[in-house]
């Protein structure tokens, strides 16, 4: 027990209640912690000098007021529940979520298919032959053997123009708009046009990095530039190559007008490649990079957290050097880099080519659960169609016209499916198709027919 705890031997108080009361006050204060374990009877009694009965009294009223637990073998610890646990809300989901049979929320977690040998393959490597120096606080924008693989890699598979000095490694997108909420002030930027439907946290984030997020609508072709246009903004956010929900690509007409309101109007596009790498419609190549139409004027994003795993916190971007000097100047305020043991495995990972063969499964997988989610949708919700390429981990199913999107989410929980409806991702409320968002990559074969046939039983009753 910490040095904290003393008993006064001529007090009133004896010295059995002195102990719970200290005991008592440390858990109400949140230094003692549900499970933690105390020390034995006999060395909290040598430590304190009194008589070991003292502390094994002490003990027992607290066992017997619900304070403490004794456990066989293991001695006495704080209980693991006092009252009811606080639900902390985050960044990532604004609540509790239910324990359903089947989750179908994009991003769900448990993501199985991590490469759990090839990164540890990886990270030893990189371990047996960092130097003393790969030790140190890392670069603030990455360590340098990292930068260069991403910029062979991102040209290569997405793309994407850039030296490895315009690159910089980062925790994953959320800190690239972190950073963005401070260094596009600096460029006389206050708003973020913003695609709508979008990410719904995202906007919200946005906002509480000190931008005005401004909704832009979106279509079977992507983002509507003349909207932008008109809105006046100076910077966009899009997810040009598989928009974020609806699943489709920007079309090149509108590639090229985005482009061109860049160069016209001296604006910043930001290019979140939210899911680069993750590609598998046959015939039809994953449209390259929009940082190649206007280099100049596109921060790139990319992130590990669809191919590899959220929990890395590992992105990067590639900038022009007007954006990338405050986006450093910003990144310094901020932390200190990232963890350059995993930058340095991450680097060996992409050098080895184990990275292009785990992309090469993935996509196959993910190929597979798709045709098996087209195929549940052709047979369980008529009507219904499964939109743009296949591609991510995702893809948005419409729904017939007059169906009741709310009723079917509802529904589709009363038996055990949980999925998100598009009004989710909409700015404002009764807007936009009924349609579902639905993360397939997680589920067994088998998991995605039962939740779609599922889906399929509730369907009929919710149509209007
Ligand atoms: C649209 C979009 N952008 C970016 C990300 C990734 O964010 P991060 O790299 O911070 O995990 C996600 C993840 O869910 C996403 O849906």
């Amino acid at each position: 027990m910490h040095v904290a705890m003393r008993v006064v031997r001529d007090s009133d108080v004896p010295l059995t209640s002195q102990i719970q009361r200290f005991i008592k006050s440390e858990v109400a204060a949140g230094v003692l912690h549900p499970g933690s374990r105390l020390p034995s009877s006999r060395s909290l009694a040598d430590e304190l000098g009194v008589s070991r009965s003292v502390v094994v009294e002490a003990y027992g009223q607290l066992v017997a007021e619900g304070y403490l637990e004794a456990v066989q073998g293991a001695g006495t610890r704080v209980v693991r529940h006092l009252g009811p646990e606080p639900v902390v809300p985050t960044l990532l989901d604004d609540g509790r979520v239910p324990d359903v049979r089947w989750d179908l929320r994009p991003g769900a977690p448990a993501f199985p298919h991590f490469p759990r040998r090839d990164w540890l393959t990886s990270y030893q490597r990189a371990l047996q032959s960092a130097d003393p120096a790969d030790h140190d606080y890392p670069p603030p924008a990455g360590v340098p053997a990292l930068r260069v693989e991403l910029a062979h890699y991102l040209g290569r598979v997405c793309g994407v123009p850039g030296t490895p000095d315009q690159i910089m490694v980062v925790a994953g997108f959320a800190q690239t708009l972190g950073l963005l909420g401070a260094a596009l002030p600096e460029l006389g930027v206050d708003a973020l046009g913003m695609e709508n439907p979008g990410h719904p946290r995202q906007r919200r984030f946005v906002r509480e990095c000190g931008l005005r997020p401004v909704p832009l609508p979106v279509d079977a072709e992507g983002i509507d530039v003349s909207a932008l246009r008109a809105s006046g903004v100076r910077a966009v956010l899009v997810t040009p190559a598989h928009q974020y929900p609806t699943g489709v690509t920007l079309s090149a007409r509108r590639r090229a007008e985005l482009a061109a309101w860049a160069r016209e109007t001296g604006g910043w596009i930001v290019e979140d490649d939210y899911d680069g790498g993750l590609w598998y419609e046959r015939g039809t190549p994953r449209p390259l990079a929009l940082r190649r139409l206007a280099p100049d004027h596109v921060v790139y994003a990319g992130t590990a957290s669809k191919t590899l795993a959220p929990g890395l916190r590992l992105g990067w971007l590639a900038a022009p050097p007007a954006v990338l000097d405050p986006l450093l100047r910003a990144r310094a305020r901020h932390d200190l880099g990232t963890d350059s043991l995993a930058q340095l495995a991450f680097a060996e990972f992409l050098r080895s080519g184990l990275y292009d063969r785990h992309l090469r499964r993935l996509n196959s997988l993910c190929r597979d659960r798709r045709q098996v989610l087209e195929a549940a949708v052709r047979r369980h919700l008529p009507g219904a169609v499964v939109l743009g390429p296949a591609a991510g981990l995702h893809a948005c199913i419409r729904l017939p016209p007059r169906t009741d999107e709310a009723a079917l989410v509802a529904g589709a929980l009363r038996r055990s499916v949980l999925v998100r409806g598009a009004a989710a991702f909409h700015a404002r409320a009764g807007e936009g198709a009924p349609a579902l968002v639905v993360g397939h990559a997680q589920l067994p074969r088998t998991g995605i027919e039962e939740a779609i046939a599922e889906l399929g039983k509730v369907l009929g009753k919710v149509l209007g």
